[in-house]
This record gives structure tokens, sequence and C-alpha cells, in this order.
């Protein structure tokens, strides 16, 4: 993979939303400011937006417009308990919030649509509790509807836990709920998984410690650590896993294509070197950093001798965890076999992702095999695809197989197209933009 300072190559260019998972960071962190906070580049999205409500559920004064990526939040927030939250399809709203109120001793009752009440709760209920949070599950153990106690503030003990999972959405929720109850918190978690609350935490002031830690990373809060949380403007790159359907779609139609303004943190871009591990060309040339976040600008086109399967993870997976499905499209492509390994958490996510991902493939007439952790693919570049897949009204899973359509003779129909609102409205758009680019053809 080249590192370049120079201008971006030929083919087509474009933008993608602002990061999904700063989006709902910015906010939530931002309520706990001691004034008020702009922000700008926020995805318009549901997800982010099923943050935003909730947030104005528990007395939150924010302001953003319909169809607008800017917001304004008056600071300090006056908090209100007995809300009813409803988290949509948003697994990390859900999860970051039941932290954050259990840090405020705020009473509420937090529930989901009918995927996010099929995924796991404890994994962050049980440490929140043994934090002293007093949480339940109102109807099915371990799942959404949870309700929390009313708490007077001060209620929570310091926590030093190894997390099993690798999981930011458990870290962050710790975090926060350790940030707003002003109490120390230590974690260790077996694999590095994205670190932005950290990195806006410190942008902000507050003495976060963090880093890698042999496998995995360790971090540690101090005791009233919100007291130097500064509030400040935000302003949020752009997503790279909507960036990587883009990218993804641009080596299927054999054009290059290059995003601007997009968040390069490690934890995020490892699926930049399984592309090119697959064969593509990729560049990537950094512009400078916003939100203690490296940012700038990535190209991928097809490289000189096509596509041949690869191996992803188990190593470095939740790096790339988000990434699988497409990786999964690309590897239908790719000469060979594409082994994908360590993946498990996969299946707790918008969907069974690689149930989803299987059944997808092999409506179009792809070989593959499905295990418990991953996904052995028998790709080939030879027969264009043909078929309908059902989305299973996950926006990763119709975007992913959306990429397919732009291989040159495909017809590829996804069931639930309007599910990519999750995270990327426009998504159907800038496909179309590369799609009349490769009809235009030439550099
Ligand atoms: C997210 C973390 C990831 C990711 C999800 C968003 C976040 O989940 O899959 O789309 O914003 O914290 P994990 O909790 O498994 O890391």
């Amino acid at each position: 993979m080249s590192v370049t300072g120079a201008g971006a190559a030929g083919g087509v260019a474009l933008r993608v939303p602002g990061d999904k998972s700063v989006g709902h960071r910015a906010l939530i962190v931002g309520s706990l400011a001691p004034g008020a906070v702009r922000m700008e580049g926020l995805p318009d999205a549901a997800d982010v937006r099923s943050t935003a409500r909730a947030l104005r559920a528990v007395g939150v004064e924010l302001d953003w417009p319909a169809g607008s990526t800017t917001a304004s939040m008056v600071g300090p927030t006056t908090w209100r308990g007995g809300a009813t939250i409803d988290a949509g399809n948003s697994g990390t709203t859900a999860r970051l919030l039941v932290g954050l109120l259990a840090g405020l001793g705020l009473e509420a009752t937090i529930d989901g649509d009918a995927s996010l009440r099929r995924r796991p709760m404890d994994r962050v209920v049980y440490p929140l509790q043994a934090m002293g949070a007093k949480i339940e599950y109102r109807d099915e153990k371990e799942r959404l509807p949870v309700r929390l106690a009313p708490r007077a503030t001060g209620h929570l003990r310091v926590l030093r836990y190894r997390s099993r999972i690798a999981s930011a959405q458990v870290k962050s929720a710790l975090v926060l709920a350790a940030l707003a109850a002003g109490v120390e918190f230590e974690m260790w978690e077996p694999a590095r998984s994205r670190d932005h609350t950290e990195r806006l935490l410190r942008h902000l002031g507050v003495p976060i410690d963090f880093g890698p830690e042999g496998e995995g990373a360790h971090l540690a809060l101090p005791v009233r650590a919100r007291d130097a949380l500064r509030a400040e403007a935000l302003a949020v790159p752009g997503d790279p896993s909507s960036a990587a359907f883009l990218l993804v779609a641009g080596i299927l139609a054999g054009r290059r294509v290059t995003v601007e303004d997009v968040l390069l943190n490690d934890t995020r871009t490892a699926y930049l070197e399984t592309l090119e591990a697959f064969g593509a060309d990729v560049e990537i040339e950094p512009t400078g950093e916003r939100l203690g976040e490296p940012v700038g600008r990535v190209t991928a086109g097809p490289g000189a001798e096509g596509l041949r399967g690869v191996t992803v993870g188990p190593a470095g997976m939740p790096a790339l965890v988000d990434e699988v499905p497409v990786l999964a499209i690309l590897a239908a492509r790719a000469a060979g076999v594409t082994e994908i390994r360590g993946a498990s958490e996969l299946r707790l996510k918008e969907s069974d992702r690689l149930a989803a991902l299987a059944a997808g493939l092999r409506a179009l007439a792809v070989d593959v095999d499905e295990h418990p952790d991953g996904l052995t693919i028998y790709g080939g570049p030879d027969v264009a695809p043909r078929g309908d897949v059902a989305a299973r009204g996950d926006h990763r899973i119709a975007m992913a197989f959306g990429t397919l359509s732009l291989v040159p003779g495909a017809d590829v129909r996804v069931d639930d197209p309007s599910c990519v609102t999750v995270s990327y409205p426009g998504f159907w758009d800038d496909l179309a933009r590369i799609e009349a680019d490769a009809a235009r053809g030439g550099a």
C-alpha cells in the first residue's frame, strides 16, 4: 500500500457521510460538556438520529435540523429522568446510553426495534451492575428492553475490568458510565477495538490513558476526569466503513475511486490492507488530524493482475469487523479461495451477517461454506452475478451486495434498498456516480 503526499489519481472522487461511530460519540460526549457545543459533519443517518432523540429525551437541548449535518447543543445539560428511549436499529445508541445513564444515575427504559431486541445486552449490563448500577431486563434475560432504576450521584464504584470480548461499544459504555459518575476506571480488552471515545475525550482535555498492550489494549480513567472536559466545536470526518463500499464498487467496475476526507484511524482501516492483499491498488494520503483522529484521502482501483483469494482474520478482526460483508463480496469475484475466520461477532450484528452473506452469495450461484466463526468463499471472476438477494433489513448487507451490481453484465437485486438509511442514506446515488463514470470509460 502506498502512503503518498501527492494528489489523488484520476477516476471519480466522492465524499461519504461523517463517521457513524464518531457521530454518536460527539453527541454523547458533547452532552456532558460544560458549555455549548457546535457539531459539523454529522451523518444524517437513522442510527445517529436515534442517539440524538435519546439524548433529547433525557434533557439534552440539541438543535439538529432535518436533512442537516450541523447541530448545536446548549450546555450544560439539565438531566431529566423517567424517559423511555427507542434506540431504533442502533446497537451503539442502546449500549452507550445504558452506560451514560447508569453513570448519571437516571431512571430510564431503553428499547429498540426487533433486530436490536435480539442482540445481547449483558456485555454492557453485567459490568455496569458490577460497578453498582441497578439495571433490570424487562422481558427477556440479557435483551432489550432494559430498565435503569434511579440512583443518587456518586453511587458507582471503581471497576477494573478484563473484558472477554474486544468491543468498542462495551468499552465506551463503561468509560461513559465512569466519566459521568466521576469514578476511576481501568479496562483491558483482548484485541484492539475502535478507540474513538478515548481519542475524543483526550482531545477535549480529559486525562485518559490508553493504548495497545500485548495483543490487546488497556485504558485508565482517573477519578473526576469529567472536571477537565472542555466544550469545543466538533467536526466529524468521513466514515471509512461507508468509503469501503465505494472503493470495492470501483474495483468491481474496473475504476479508480477516491474518497476525500475520511477517518484514517488504524482501528478502522485494516480493510485497506485486505483490499491490497486481494490484488487491488490502494493509495492513502494523510491530510491532517481532527478530534484526535488522523484523516485523509483514500484511492483504490483494480490492480494489474486481477483479484485473488485471501485469508481474513482471526487476528485483527475487530479492526475490520464492519467491512467483512463487503470483503466477502470481493471474495466472490477473486480467483481461488477466501477464508474468513474469527468473525463470530458478525452473528450478533444488525442481522446474522455470516448467515445473510452465505445465503445471498448462494442466491447468486457462488459456492460458500458457512462456519460458526466465518465463511469459505470459492470465488471466480468469470460469471457475472445474477439474482435476488435478501438484505435482512441490514444496511451493510444491502450495500455489500449493492456493489456487485457494478460488475459488468451483473443483474443483482437487493430486496430492501432503503435500509441503507441506517448509516448512509445517499449510498445508491453515490454508487450510480461510479456506474456513470464506468459507463463513460477511460481515466
Ligand atoms: C461500534 C462498534 C463495533 C461496530 C459497530 C459500531 C461503535 O461494534 O461493529 O458498527 O460505534 O462502537 P463492537 O461493539 O463489536 O466493537
